[in-house]
């Protein structure tokens, strides 16, 4: 009785818990993938709908099973619906995945399903076409951009790329690539649709150190705490290779080790990408030596490099 409770346990963990959808369009051909695969394991397709099992293909058959692949071609809408596919170890275990299939019914001018299942893609001006690589010798004929025909100098197509040169804001939208399949003599469209935003590169100005002011003299109370901020526009966009530091007596902070001297950065970008960087020295207790001492703040990006030193003075007594 135990191991029978057991079965029928284990048999329900098997199950994936996750359930992936897939758009298509009508009329075109369409692949989904059982997304776990080795070559060791056998697949079986389900149509959740019928519960029946999707055949391998047959003279003429619209929709059937290639191992790990679930074909249409071409795709129909009454095609939408729930399918599983369930693939089964050698040793007897099953795992299957529930993927649910939506047929978007073809209409002028709309080319791109509204749910869009590719990721964005966040980058430099080359986009991959879609599933491209689960059709053997596929041929791209065209790529849209929010539906109109992508042209201009701008543009290049390469493989199953798109390459925009310099991409900028007004470049960002919904990129489909339209390609041709050929399927034992018949020739299928197919279409894939992705966002893409493009992340510009920093663009470093010369440093401009905003506070301290060079040769400026503080004032401190010896054996208080005190905080140096240093902090400095660097250019437009985040750049990793800027640097805002502080040396004491031209040696770096980071190689004094004194406990005293902590330094910390942080950084943050303006309204219009405007990029900062501050570093505080936190000094947690004041010495007389550090009253001869030159607090430098030594600012660097691709462009060039900067600084500003400061030095301390005894805070006047109050006299009340
Ligand atoms: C998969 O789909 C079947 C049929 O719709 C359902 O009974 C089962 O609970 C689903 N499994 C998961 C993990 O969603
Ligand atoms: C597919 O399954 C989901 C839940 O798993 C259900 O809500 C939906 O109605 C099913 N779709 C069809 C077309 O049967
Ligand atoms: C797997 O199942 C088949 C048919 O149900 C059976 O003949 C075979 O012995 C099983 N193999 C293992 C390793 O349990
Ligand atoms: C993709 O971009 C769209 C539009 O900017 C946004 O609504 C969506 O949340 C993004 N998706 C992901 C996964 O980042
Ligand atoms: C690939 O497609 C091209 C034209 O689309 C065709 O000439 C060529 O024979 C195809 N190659 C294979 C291996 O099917
Ligand atoms: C593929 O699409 C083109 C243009 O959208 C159309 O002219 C052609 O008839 C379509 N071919 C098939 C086989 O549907
Ligand atoms: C601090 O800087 C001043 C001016 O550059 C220089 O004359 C002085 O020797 C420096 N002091 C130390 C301790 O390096
Ligand atoms: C910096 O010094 C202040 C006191 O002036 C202290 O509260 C703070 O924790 C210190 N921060 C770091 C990172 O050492």
């Amino acid at each position: 009785m135990m191991e029978y409770v057991y079965l029928i346990l284990s048999a329900f963990l098997s199950v994936s818990m996750t359930s992936e959808t897939f758009d298509g369009m009508e009329g075109e051909a369409f692949v989904i993938k059982c997304p776990k695969w080795s070559s060791s394991v056998q697949v079986t397709w389900y149509n959740m709908d019928t519960n029946k099992i999707i055949p391998t293909e047959e003279e003429g058959s619209r929709i059937f099973s290639v191992n790990r692949f679930l074909w249409f071609l071409p795709t129909s809408r009454e095609d939408s619906g729930n399918y599983t596919s369930v693939i089964r170890f050698s040793n007897n275990r099953t795992k299957s995945f529930n993927m649910s299939v939506q047929i978007h019914p073809y209409k002028q001018g709309v080319c791109f399903p509204s749910q869009i299942h590719y990721p964005n893609d966040t980058g430099r001006g080359k986009i991959v076409c879609p599933t491209i690589d689960n059709y053997k010798n596929a041929t791209i004929i065209q790529w849209y951009k929010d539906c109109k025909p992508l042209q201009g100098e701008r543009f290049f197509m390469g493989g199953k790329y798109i390459f925009i040169h310099n991409p900028r804001k007004e470049d960002n939208g919904y990129y489909t690539c339209q390609f041709i399949y050929t399927h034992k003599g018949n020739v299928f469209n197919v279409s894939a649709t992705r966002i893409f935003i493009s992340k510009e590169k920093p663009s470093p100005l010369p440093p401009q150190i905003l506070f301290p002011k060079n040769n400026d003299v503080i004032e401190v109370e010896v054996g208080a705490a005190f905080s140096l901020k240093c902090r400095a526009l660097l250019g437009i966009r985040k750049d990793p290779l800027a640097v805002v530091t502080w040396d004491v007596d031209n040696i770096p902070v980071k190689h004094l080790d004194i406990s005293r001297f902590q330094e910390k950065t942080d950084s943050f970008e303006g309204p219009e990408h405007d990029y900062y960087r501050e570093t505080t020295l936190n000094i947690s207790k004041i010495k007389e030596e550090d009253l001869q001492a030159n607090f430098t703040c030594v600012v660097l990006n691709k462009m060039q490099n900067t600084k500003a030193t400061v030095t301390l003075k005894r805070k006047a007594k109050c006299l009340q």
